[in-house]
């Protein structure tokens, strides 16, 4: 076979091929090996959402100030805890033992080393800020989204698969709710928008 040819051969393959990977999230969903839903792995301290987001109700945001400005939401450093643990020492024994280990992580400088629970590859680009500030025309998707009910958790886990096909099917999904909005779709499907 002359190279055009091999070339054309390819590009006919793959052409046929993807569409109907693509259709069908659940073709991905088995071929691929790194997913994590319900992963949730041992954290040093067992840091609670459901006690902090939830009881306490404080804002996403105040702990992942990145959120809406970059690329990554980011895990807070512990000065954010302590602006409450200088004070807050804890009622119950146990309490007071967690809280005294956030303190001592945070005097000797030494941080905590949490465990990443999400772990995208990093062929995948994916950015909060586009997500959780830019879509929806501006209005932004709600962090519970794509992450759930944090809220109601104790140690942190993953909600969603987050394979290709669960941005895909979201991308598509949204861009036909962009097209009745009246708005230009602008959820992309081409493959250089995730791979860069
Ligand atoms: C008081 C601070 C604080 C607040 C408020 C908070 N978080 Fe967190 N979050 C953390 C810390 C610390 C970690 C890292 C430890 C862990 O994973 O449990 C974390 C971890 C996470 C992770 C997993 C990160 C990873 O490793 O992949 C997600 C997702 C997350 N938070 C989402 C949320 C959402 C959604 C809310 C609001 C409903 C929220 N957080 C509110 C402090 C906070
Ligand atoms: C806005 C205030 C506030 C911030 C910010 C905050 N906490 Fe807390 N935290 C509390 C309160 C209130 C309690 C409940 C204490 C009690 O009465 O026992 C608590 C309890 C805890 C406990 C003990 C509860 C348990 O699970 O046994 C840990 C551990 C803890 N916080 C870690 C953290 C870490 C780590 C951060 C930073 C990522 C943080 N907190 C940020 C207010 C805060
Ligand atoms: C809940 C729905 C939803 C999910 C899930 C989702 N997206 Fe999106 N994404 C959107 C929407 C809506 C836009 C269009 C934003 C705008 O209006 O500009 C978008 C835009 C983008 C863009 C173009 C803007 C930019 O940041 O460069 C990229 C790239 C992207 N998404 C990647 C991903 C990846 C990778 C995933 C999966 C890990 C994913 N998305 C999951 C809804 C979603
Ligand atoms: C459209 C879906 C989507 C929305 C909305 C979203 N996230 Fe995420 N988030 C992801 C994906 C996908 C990853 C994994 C990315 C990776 O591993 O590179 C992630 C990872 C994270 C992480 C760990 C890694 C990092 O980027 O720092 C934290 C913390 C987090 N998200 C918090 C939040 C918070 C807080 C909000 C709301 C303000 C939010 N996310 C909104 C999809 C989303
Ligand atoms: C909206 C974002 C998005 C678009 C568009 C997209 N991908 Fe992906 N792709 C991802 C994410 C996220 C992953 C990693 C998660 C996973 O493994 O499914 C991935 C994984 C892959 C992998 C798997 C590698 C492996 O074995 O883990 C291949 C191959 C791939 N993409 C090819 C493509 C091709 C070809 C296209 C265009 C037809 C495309 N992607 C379009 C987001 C996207």
């Amino acid at each position: 076979m002359n190279a055009k040819l091999a070339v054309l051969f390819l590009a006919l393959t793959i052409g046929t091929a993807m569409p109907v990977l693509l259709g069908f999230r659940e073709v991905w969903d088995i071929a691929l090996p790194n997913y994590h839903t319900g992963y949730q792995p041992d954290q040093p301290i067992p840091y609670s959402h459901r006690l902090h987001a939830g009881y306490l109700n404080i804002d996403c945001q105040y702990c992942h100030t990145a959120a809406d400005q970059s690329r990554h939401a980011g895990v807070p450093n512990l000065q954010t805890c302590m602006n409450c643990h200088t004070t807050v020492l804890g009622r119950t024994t146990e309490s007071k033992d967690r809280i005294a280990k956030v303190k001592e992580a945070f005097d000797s400088g030494k941080g905590v080393a949490w465990s990443r629970v999400h772990n995208n590859p990093d062929f995948a680009y994916f950015n909060h800020m586009t997500h959780v500030r830019i879509a929806k025309n501006g209005q932004g998707f709600d962090c519970q989204e794509c992450h759930g009910q944090m809220q109601n958790e104790g140690v942190a886990n993953q909600k969603e698969i987050m394979s290709m096909g669960w941005c895909i099917n979201c991308h598509r999904t949204w861009n036909d709710e962009y097209k009745k909005q009246g708005w230009k779709p602008a959820a992309p499907l081409n493959c250089d928008a995730c791979h860069r």
